[in-house]
């Protein structure tokens, strides 16, 4: 018997067109701004008991691919973007219990705007928001607010150290009985109970108290992709919840023991860190037609080797075109996503490029129950504590198959709630 796992959904290529080369009938081509299938998605993960979704962002047209913006705006491939923010919104009308996390940039925000944000996203959804903590990585995106390129890699994870330590400040600037709603004295507030934090730090400064009373969670669950060693330990130091695209059993085992390790080292209490591995699966009636969805995928990905070469130019402002498809990559540093390309070294971009699903997450193609055993058999081994679902190009069968067929056996199993304990988006994280 495997203990109870979480799940949650990566929105990649965020709150941008999904569906639109897929040949499924109902693929909302020209209707990609509209929040409509992610509100189904919302719906249907909720129907299924999931954790949370984030959406993903950045906030750039990239040209890091044969210095143009060409590949990337062809397949829509990391552009458009809208706002997660607004996104969420919707979501939070459309749902009650299902936890909603938008991607905000420490590079991009300053921290008392990101902490208003946030705290009024966690009043207006009564306790059901998160933070994708990212520090931003691509040199186009820093562009866009003033700098010449991204900082140097590890100094980005100060600053967000410094980030992060100001907004969590801020979210609890008031205390929790600061609301006092006394008409006949009058008190409305009680100024003893709301506090200034003055900071004055390294890259910021900021007077606070924030304009608005703490909020259902207080400090909201912080969600953390870092995989360097550098951003492990702000992981650590700073998640509830920490995403990761280890592919192997043994990668994700090392990754969590990691992690978790460190954790300690700050004091904190490492079953309080849900750690989430990428998968991506692929459930059909058998698994012969599970099978050939895959083969059809990587033909496509084979076919447009540019699409899946240009993502990885983004992720590391490498452009990879200028590689030979067949030869080992040599040795490259990087300033954008050190983690991703040490993956990558020593293996050529063509196998990369057609590899891109396998290269994302963990594959799993099967029957719903096929599927679900797969993943109860990785998490007895990696010994928690879930799976980030995630798939660029879903479509409303995708939704189905996923939450409709493939989670219903995972509960059936005892491997996912069949209900959710608790109203706030912290308290269902912890509940196992
Ligand atoms: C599942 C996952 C989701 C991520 N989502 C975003 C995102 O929405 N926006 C972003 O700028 N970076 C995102 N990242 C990048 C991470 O925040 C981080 O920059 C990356 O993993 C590289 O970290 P490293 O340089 O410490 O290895 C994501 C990474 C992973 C693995």
């Amino acid at each position: 018997m495997t203990k109870p796992f979480h799940l949650a959904w990566f929105l990649s290529q965020g709150y941008g067109p999904k569906s639109w080369r897929s040949q499924w009938p109902g693929s909302d081509l020209g209707r990609w701004m509209m929040p409509d299938i992610f509100v189904d998605l919302a719906r249907g993960m909720e129907r299924a008991c999931m954790d949370y979704m984030i959406i993903e962002d950045s906030s750039m047209v990239p040209y890091t691919y044969k210095g143009s913006h060409d590949v990337y705006l062809k397949y829509a491939a990391s552009t458009p973007k809208l706002d997660p923010a607004v996104l969420v919104s919707y979501l939070a009308q459309a749902t009650s219990r299902l936890g909603l996390v938008p991607t905000l940039s420490t590079s991009e925000y300053p921290p008392y705007l990101m902490a208003r944000l946030v705290n009024t996203l966690d009043h207006v959804t009564e306790g059901r928001i998160g933070w994708n903590c990212v520090t931003g990585s691509n040199d186009g995106a820093a562009e866009n607010y003033g700098h010449v390129g991204q900082r140097p890699h590890d100094e980005r994870y100060d600053v967000a150290d410094e980030f992060a330590d100001v907004v969590t400040r801020l979210w609890e600037a008031w205390e929790p009985d600061a609301v006092v709603l006394d008409r006949e004295k009058p008190m409305f507030a009680d100024g003893s109970k709301v506090h200034p934090i003055n900071h004055a730090g390294k890259y910021f400064k900021v007077r606070g108290p924030l304009n608005a009373p703490r909020s259902p969670q207080g400090r909201v669950p912080i969600c953390q992709a870092g995989g360097s060693p550098r951003g492990q330990d702000f992981a650590s130091k700073w998640a509830d919840t920490i995403i990761t695209n280890a592919v192997t059993v043994e990668g994700m085992k090392t990754f969590r023991e990691d992690v978790r390790r460190r954790a300690v080292t700050h004091g904190r209490d490492p079953d309080t860190i849900k750690v989430l591995f990428l998968a991506y699966p692929i459930v059909d009636t058998t698994m012969e037609a599970a099978r050939d969805r895959r083969r059809l995928q990587q033909e496509d990905s084979g076919r447009h080797l540019d699409l899946q070469l240009s993502g990885m130019s983004r992720l590391t402002n490498i452009d990879f075109s200028k590689f030979p498809l067949d030869e080992p990559l040599p040795e490259l540093s990087t300033n954008g996503h050190q983690s991703s390309l040490a993956k990558w070294i020593g293996k050529t971009p063509r196998s990369l490029a057609e590899g891109s699903n396998s290269r994302q997450g963990v594959d799993l193609v099967g029957t719903a129950d096929q599927v679900a055993g797969l993943m109860q058999d990785i998490m007895q081994e990696v010994g928690g504590d879930g799976f980030l679902l995630f798939n660029a190009y879903f479509d409303r069968r995708y939704i189905m198959e996923v939450c409709d067929g493939l989670v219903p056996e995972l509960q059936r199993r005892g491997l996912t709630r069949k209900a959710y304990a608790h109203k706030h988006f912290r308290d269902n994280l912890l509940e196992f």
